[in-house]
């Protein structure tokens, strides 16, 4: 079986902040259970949890529609990454997160794999692979967080995103009507709501079993 493993991360480190937030919300929901492992794994390194910031994990899953499927775009020689300006243009508005409250992110882990695994193994087997994340999963300049996950089509293959800020938990992201537009396909963090998308992807991936007998796990390293 060809296992090909390529691991990027993209980071961007901005402004100091010292909020800490212990808000914890999990669901039935593939993006809360990321959100619940990787500040289970902050607070025994003695760091923050963060605030689960649901205006934040909707542009998450903005930032996965992206790629369009793409996981060669995620890393390797045809790496590329969404502009800067499509926060603003783009991602914020079909969330319905107000542009004037955008805050800056301060960090990124972003991966691409042929098959579906669960929140765990996708945080440590996908999105923890090297250093790089480490330092990014411990810096004490993130306050929030926001996860992603969607499928392409309903399938394969499954792109996973975080996004890190450094925002005001009840100042940044702020949704207008106070919640999330919800963008199928894809589940994000946050918005306290279940999400099967990865029940149908299951059932989707035995229709194509070749596809997953593959194992192409890709990511995006960048730095700042
Ligand atoms: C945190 O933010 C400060 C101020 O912008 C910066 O100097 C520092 O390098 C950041 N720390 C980390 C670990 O990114
Ligand atoms: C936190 O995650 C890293 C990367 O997967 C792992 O090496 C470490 O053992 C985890 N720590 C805890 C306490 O689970
Ligand atoms: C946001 O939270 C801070 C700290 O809890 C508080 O001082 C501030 O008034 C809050 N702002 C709003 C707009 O709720």
């Amino acid at each position: 079986m060809a296992k090909k493993t390529t691991w990027f991360l993209l980071v961007s480190l901005l402004f100091l902040s010292v909020a800490a937030n212990t808000h914890i919300k999990v669901t039935d929901n593939p993006a809360d259970e990321l959100v619940a492992v990787l500040n289970q794994n902050r607070t025994a390194h003695k760091t923050s949890s963060l605030y689960d910031n649901q205006g934040l994990a909707c542009i998450a899953l903005q930032y996965i529609k992206a790629f369009q499927g793409n996981c060669d775009a995620v890393g390797g020689t045809d790496a590329k990454k969404p502009k800067d300006s499509a926060f603003a243009e783009t991602f914020a508005p079909n969330c319905g997160v107000q542009v004037s409250a955008l805050s800056p992110i301060t960090g990124r882990l972003l991966g691409c794999q042929s098959k579906y695994v669960d929140a765990s193994k996708a945080f440590s087997e996908i999105l923890m692979e090297n250093e790089k994340s480490l330092e990014i999963l411990y810096n004490k300049n993130h306050t929030e967080v926001g996860a992603a996950v969607s499928g392409s089509d309903g399938g394969s293959p499954y792109f996973w995103c975080v996004l890190f800020s450094n925002g005001k938990s009840n100042s940044s992201f702020v949704l207008e009507g106070g919640v999330a537009k919800i963008t199928k396909p894809g589940c994000f963090s946050g918005a306290n709501d279940v999400c099967s998308s990865a029940n149908d992807w299951s059932r989707s991936r035995l229709i194509w079993p070749v596809v997953s007998t593959a194992l192409v796990a890709v990511g995006y390293a960048f730095g700042l």
